[in-house]
């Protein structure tokens, strides 16, 4: 299994994309559990609502992370460092909810993980899972992708690779119900970033997401503008009065394990 190892969040804004959904998916479960929890943004928003929170990944610094926000929030976490493509850790219908938000798109087949989910789902108990919807409704993370890959060759372009998997609201449903799980309903939920103009939005993906900041840092002037040059270009068609105004779509699933 492979695991990311780094952000695909683009610039993170103070509530993040989807969570107010997430933890209104779940509102009332008193056990929740958080699959590929990271550093925890939308684990605490759950405890701050009022659930008793676990949080799942397979990276000890995102957990430590997460323990570190869960402090500072004054909020209780209990968090596992697992592996959402093996077995869990947990007993069978331990939780009254599940959620994830944006790691489902990671294993290549999300079947297996979802019927683990179900399992320690209790009978009733329900899920809730985002990921990016396909790259052609992400233009905030596709463009400049595609101008790093225009002006500096595929290789340089080869990361972020489940981004958009799972990104079309029937995949991602069918792959709830083969899982066994019912009342399986999908949506897109929309936002748009505004941006000034390429430079801006180049600058804080290389500031906030790891897979652009390693790239920039490897970058000459040259090179940088070139980067920043094809990305205005391709950007164009979100230009609107005078400043940039960039799509970002994620797809949402509500599910629940039959009573
Ligand atoms: C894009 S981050 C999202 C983090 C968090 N859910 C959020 O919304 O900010 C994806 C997370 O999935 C975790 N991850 C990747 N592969 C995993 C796996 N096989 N099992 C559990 N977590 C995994 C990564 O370590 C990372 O923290």
């Amino acid at each position: 299994m492979a695991h990311v190892t780094s952000s695909d969040e683009g610039p993170v804004p103070s509530t993040p994309f989807g969570v107010p959904e997430l933890v209104g998916a779940v509102a009332g479960a008193r056990r929740v559990l958080d699959v590929g929890c990271g550093s925890g943004r939308l684990t605490v928003a759950l405890a701050r609502a009022g659930a008793e929170v676990t949080g799942m990944d397979t990276s000890a610094e995102r957990l430590a992370e997460a323990r570190r926000r869960a402090e500072e929030a004054g909020v209780p976490l209990t968090l596992v460092e697992a592996d959402m493509g093996e077995p869990l850790p947990f007993a069978d219908a331990s939780f009254d909810a599940v959620t994830s938000r944006l790691s489902l798109m990671v294993p290549r087949d999300a079947v297996p993980t979802l019927r683990e989910l179900r399992r320690v789902l209790a009978p009733g108990g329900r899920i809730a899972t985002v990921v990016w919807a396909a790259l052609p409704e992400n233009p905030w993370f596709d463009a400049p992708r595609e101008a790093v890959r225009a002006v500096l060759g595929d290789g340089h372009a080869s990361f972020a690779r489940a981004f958009g998997r799972l990104g079309d609201p029937a995949d991602a449903e069918r792959a709830h119900r083969e899982s066994g799980l019912e009342e399986v309903a999908g949506q897109l939920l929309r936002e748009h970033v505004p941006r000034a103009d390429a430079t801006e939005h180049w600058r804080l993906l290389a500031t906030e997401n790891a897979h652009f900041r390693r790239i920039d840092a490897a970058l000459g002037e040259e090179e940088r503008r070139a980067v920043v040059a094809e990305l205005e270009a391709r950007l164009l068609p979100y230009r609107t009065a005078g400043r940039l105004e960039l799509p970002r779509t994620l797809v949402l699933v509500t599910a629940s394990r039959p009573g």
